[in-house]
């Protein structure tokens, strides 16, 4: 989909449709007339008189207009309440508009929501960025195996018109927009193919395609690297499965001259069966998407580097499967991390605290002076949270400050869980100086808590995407299955630290 941003009257455009956004009380943002004609305008208030629901947000409702010229097809898209809206629901919005449009089968649509009008509205960068975002994730499918295509609807060109008196602004933030936007499909991409298909192996050549496309320095480690490292934890965890290990590491060196390192480190379990401790069957085809943290790292850098954001940036991404078999670790075995901690383990399910366990020991030692990692570490957090927010945890708040205030303007919901010292006593193990599981209560707090013996004392904040890796159902610029979530977070807070 192409997105054009158009300045002035609309019908020019000849879109095959218009989404027009309007207000829950009943009238049209200012200058909305002057874009589609006085006529239009006067037709789409009289229809809100009567059908007032059509304001209300998230709301589309198709008219079929017979104005003679331009788009015959109105799509009414509401906006809620003027005191309301923001850059959220403008995103949403957007989303909610093309899904609209490809119903319709429009292959051009205009989109006209003149936010910035009037006074006091949002910032025209801003806005940009949330229109190019909400239509590109609002469209996105995943139709890699259905043999019938039903591509047919697809929009192929957005005409935004916000009533910007910024148009360069509003042209910048749609290329921002759009950028991130493509790396957050990417990660849906990758979490959405099953576990047959990506494997560690594939995991490392998606990489090297960003890498290259990107400009990116790619890095992977085989088995034989990870011995030589002594990554004992992440091993562990991979010798039951016949699918090598891959450690994926890639370098954004966007400002040689910054001594900071951000670590961006993602749980790559491209299938959890559970090992030894093994799943229950209901459910398990979901395991599938375990490598969700990995996914969301990659296509973060992807966005990163192709912003060119003049921060440093290293991804570490340890990528296996964790499956039974006659060499699989079992419950009760020691391991010596390579930290030279030695962990004891109960679970073999316990296993993506295993892999970023020496996946965040190998960050700092490659010299990270700021680390995140994102993993579907834990079910308890779904408990917790449920599917809406993700769970942060940190031994550092001013860093987790900056994490959270770039969650918070991206619109993902993340909010910070408490990791007190005394939750450690939940994994003390009588015979390794820690065990990899603590129990039910305070599950994603201990989970946690074991991965902060090995980020020590370097800046470390922990995403638990458990909850909302995935979607059930669409609505906005969010579709069901996976949800790209921490791509937009990973990008804001990188960007924040220019
Ligand atoms: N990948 C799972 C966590 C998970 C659960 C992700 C539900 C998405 C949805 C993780 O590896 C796991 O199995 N965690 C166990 C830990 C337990 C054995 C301490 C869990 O949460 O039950
Ligand atoms: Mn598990
Ligand atoms: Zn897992």
């Amino acid at each position: 989909m192409k997105i054009e941003l158009i300045t002035g009257s609309m019908t020019a455009a000849g879109c095959d449709a218009l989404a027009v956004g309007v207000f829950e009380e009943g009238e049209v943002p200012a200058r909305t007339g002057e874009i589609i004609g006085g006529a239009l305008e006067e037709q789409i208030t009289g229809i809100l008189r009567s059908q007032t629901d059509s304001g209300k947000f998230g709301a589309t409702t198709v008219l079929h207009v017979s104005s003679g010229r331009g788009a015959s097809k109105v799509i009414l898209l509401g906006l809620g309440k003027p005191q309301d809206f923001s850059l959220d629901r403008l995103r949403d919005s957007a989303g909610e508009a093309v899904r609209a449009a490809r119903k319709i089968f429009a292959k051009t649509l205009g989109l006209v929501i003149p936010v910035l009008a009037g006074q006091g509205g949002p910032d025209p960068r801003k806005a940009g960025q949330s229109i190019a975002e909400g239509a590109l994730l609002g469209s996105y499918r995943f139709l890699d195996y259905k043999t019938d295509q039903a591509g047919a609807g697809d929009l192929k060109t957005l005409f935004v018109n916000i009533g910007s008196l910024q148009p360069e602004a509003v042209q910048a933030g749609l290329r921002v927009g759009e950028v991130i936007a493509r790396g957050v499909n990417l990660t849906r991409d990758l979490v959405n193919h099953p576990a047959n298909v990506m494997t560690p192996a594939k995991m490392a050549w998606q990489a090297a395609r960003i890498a290259e496309k990107s400009g990116l320095e790619l890095t992977v480690l085989e088995k034989n690297d990870l011995e030589k490292l002594k990554m004992n934890t992440f091993l562990a965890v991979a010798q039951g499965s016949d699918e090598p290990p891959k450690l994926i590491l890639l370098k954004h060196a966007g400002n040689p001259a910054d001594s900071r390192l951000v670590a961006l480190i993602g749980k790559g379990i491209t299938f959890d069966s559970g090992g030894i401790s093994l799943k229950p069957a209901e459910g398990m085809q979901d395991m599938r998407d375990d490598m969700g943290g990995a996914a969301t790292v990659l296509g973060a850098m992807q966005a990163i580097a192709e912003l060119k954001l003049p921060v440093n940036v290293l991804a570490v991404v340890p990528c296996t499967e964790n499956m039974p078999s006659g060499h699989a670790s079992r419950p009760g075995d020691v391991i010596t991390s390579m930290s030279g901690k030695t962990i004891e383990i109960i679970s073999t399910d316990a296993e993506g605290r295993l892999v970023l366990a020496d996946a965040i020991t190998y960050a700092r030692r490659l010299g990270a002076t700021h680390m995140i990692d994102l993993a579907t570490l834990t079910g308890a957090i779904v408990v917790a949270l449920g599917r809406l927010t993700s769970g942060v945890m940190t031994n550092n708040p001013e860093w987790c400050r900056q994490v959270l205030d770039a969650a918070r303007s991206t619109g993902e919901k993340m909010w910070r869980m408490p990791i007190f010292d005394e939750y450690k006593e939940q994994i003390k193990s009588d015979i390794a100086d820690m065990k990899n599981t603590g129990g039910r209560p305070a599950g994603a707090l201990t989970a946690a808590l074991f991965l902060a013996n090995f980020a020590e004392a370097t800046p470390w904040v922990h995403i638990d995407i458990a909850g909302t890796v995935t979607a059930e159902k669409e609505k906005g610029c969010q579709i069901k299955g996976a949800t790209g979530v921490g791509v937009r977070t990973l990008v804001e807070v990188v960007s924040s630290l220019q």
